[in-house]
């Protein structure tokens, strides 16, 4: 791994929080033996990943054994981060995992869409305004001095997760050769119900209106910031200094930090490094 700074490091082009994995583990990755049953569920960082893991995990409640595993992350845990990991090859099926990879770096057998994929993104404005407050809270984080200073590193790329353009584009271009369920952060917040919808089908959970409904209001972000659990209250205070995983969980909350200056410079970065994609961005709740 090429150190960055004190807090990142690079391989392979994707950059990672500094000492949380090795090159050598994620090469081995490339050996992960894919089953038709799992699921993983991708994100840029700060894009909705808790609250989707918290969806999948209560959508397939009935799947897992619920003594096994004390909360989300355990029970779909970060693919990229070996730190205290079991072999994961004992794990019974289905087994779920999260991960802020990108395609190159995934195991090759999910391609040919052997398991399944859930890909949640999020307008990159509220996506780097999120980012930018996690940093405050999450002690392994570079503390930057003004948002100006984090924009900066955002735009290059020289964040953990990489680029949000290359993220996107990249696994949008890649999408058709996976079985990949794409979700916006977004249509989540203005339609919750419709979007567990879509994770039930394509999960294949047949769940009825009443069992819907129970995952619907358990994952709002009101009842998510109540629950210790989907709020990541276990995590100690000398790592999450602040326990602060559900912030504001809106969209168009960028307007209360961009200026129009930032507005302006990010709206043409944007334009060119995203002119051929074929979504829609929704920017704030009025559009
Ligand atoms: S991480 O650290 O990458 O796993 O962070 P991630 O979970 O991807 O993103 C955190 C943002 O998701 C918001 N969030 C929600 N929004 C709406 N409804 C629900 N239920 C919900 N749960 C999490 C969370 O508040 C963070 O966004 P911001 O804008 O900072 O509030």
């Amino acid at each position: 791994m090429e150190t960055l700074n004190n807090y990142l490091s690079k391989y392979k082009g994707f950059v990672f929080a500094k000492g949380e994995t090795t090159a050598e583990y994620i090469d081995s990755l490339q050996h992960f033996e894919i089953r038709d049953s799992d699921v993983f569920l991708v994100t840029y960082p700060k894009s909705g990943t808790i609250w989707t893991q918290n969806i999948i995990n209560l959508i397939c409640e009935d799947a897992t054994d619920k003594t096994q595993f004390p909360n989300n992350p355990e029970k779909m845990p970060w693919l990229e981060y070996p730190k205290g990991r079991a072999d994961y090859s004992l794990r019974s099926s289905p087994r779920f995992f999260t991960t802020h990879l990108t395609p190159r770096l995934m195991p090759p057998g999910l391609r040919g869409k052997k398991g399944k994929i859930v890909y949640v993104v999020r307008n990159p404005k509220d996506n780097a305004v999120s980012y930018y407050h996690f940093s405050k809270v999450w002690a392994k984080l570079e503390k930057y001095k003004s948002f100006e200073n984090f924009l900066e590193q955002y735009l290059t790329g020289n964040v953990g997760g990489s680029s949000w353009f290359d993220h996107i584009q990249e696994w949008h271009s890649e999408g058709d050769q996976y079985n990949i369920l794409f979700l916006s952060y977004e249509d989540m917040v203005m339609d919750l119900r419709t979007a567990v919808e879509k994770v039930c089908k394509f999960l294949g959970k047949n769940l009825d209106d009443v069992a819907i409904t129970h995952v619907v209001e358990k994952a709002t972000f009101k009842n998510m910031k109540k629950d210790p659990k989907a709020n990541y209250e276990f995590i100690p205070r000398d790592l999450l200094l602040k326990p602060q995983f559900m912030r504001k969980g809106t969209i168009g909350d960028w307007k209360n930090t961009f200026t129009v200056a930032q507005n302006e410079m990010f709206d043409q970065i944007f334009k060119e490094r995203m002119k051929d994609f074929p979504l829609n961005f929704i920017w704030d709740l009025d559009n």
